[in-house]
């Protein structure tokens, strides 16, 4: 037990990061994901110092329909305000309404706007935290399982990195969805695998190698995604079955977040609930899981037997 409070001194930027909230009035106790985001509320609320943000990388709702927004608003309202700035990022489920991709962003733009103070005009925006640039993207119609970044996007993304390009800081990018056939991905993406999966599964699908492209312009980037609901892994499952929830690949490292409202499946740390806080320092970051219900870190190895990933940044 215990409250979030940094690894080291001279903390630049701190962000409690979850995903998959799935706020869902159709859930059989629709109370249950209401409660496991207010957990994680309350937990980032506690971290001192106060975070810079708290970031929910897509699926806040299981459907983007008013009824899941109202009670997503009613959480955030009835929770203490976890960090200076939130950002909620619309994931598959959040863009798929009854009435298809334009009420359901309508919908999200509203309760985005509402529980952040801030509006947003596009699925994709970005933020300066401490002098680092953090991007996020989000789809632009409903591609079903995959987002539909599309090219105005991806220039705007390509616009960002190349002026970052000339800071040398690393750049935050987060996403709902993986690039292709990272974490283990089609098979670790669902709990119940079949031959002949498509291998793009769990990723972005069809833009992932353009995306990727684009990503290795930066001297470094780390790359945030949520959607496949896979548990928490760590460096025995990297080691013992090749995929982990953090991998690093030269200048990329790339992170699955766990789902905090549905049960996960395919890692060594299956449990909701859970979170991930960030850490950036003028020499390193740091990053480091969380289960918020029982306020402590997750003490699962990460790299070299120890529960928490930290990068230098040279
Ligand atoms: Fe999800």
């Amino acid at each position: 037990m215990g409250k979030i409070r940094p690894m080291h001194p001279r903390l630049l930027v701190s962000c409690v990061i979850a995903a998959d909230t799935h706020i869902d009035v159709r859930h059989p106790e629709p109370r249950l994901p209401m409660i496991r985001l207010e957990k994680v509320l309350r937990d980032a609320a506690s971290a001192r110092p106060v975070p810079d943000a708290f970031i929910v990388a897509g699926d806040v709702t299981s459907r983007g329909s008013a009824a899941n927004w109202e009670k997503t608003r009613a959480v955030f309202a009835s929770s203490p305000r976890p960090a200076r700035e939130i950002v909620l990022m619309p994931g598959n489920h959040d863009t798929w309404s009854y009435g298809g991709y334009d009420p359901a962003f309508e919908e999200y733009r509203r309760a985005s706007s509402d529980i952040t103070g801030k509006e947003p005009v596009a699925p994709y925006s970005a933020a300066t935290f401490g002098g680092f640039r953090f991007l996020f993207l989000g789809s632009t119609g409903d591609g079903g399982d995959y987002p539909i970044l599309g090219e105005e996007q991806l220039s705007w993304l390509e616009r960002e990195i190349r002026k970052e390009k000339e800071t040398g800081l690393p750049v935050f990018v987060f996403n709902h969805e993986s690039l292709n056939g990272r974490h283990g991905f089609p098979e670790t993406g669902t709990a119940h695998p079949y031959p002949g999966m498509d291998p793009a599964d769990s990723g972005v699908g069809a833009e992932s190698a353009r995306l990727e492209e684009i990503l290795r312009e930066a001297p470094r980037v780390f790359y945030f995604s949520g959607h496949s609901h896979m548990g928490i892994s760590g460096e025995a499952s990297a080691r013992q079955k090749g995929y982990a929830s953090i991998e690093e690949d030269g200048t990329l490292t790339v992170i699955n977040l766990p789902s905090v409202g549905c049960g996960n499946h395919s890692g060594e740390y299956n449990h909701k609930n859970c979170c991930l806080v960030l850490e950036i320092y003028e020499e390193r970051v740091v990053m480091r899981f969380r289960n918020a219900k029982e306020r402590r870190w997750v003490g699962l190895p990460l790299r070299d037997g120890k529960s928490f990933w930290e990068t230098p940044l040279l």
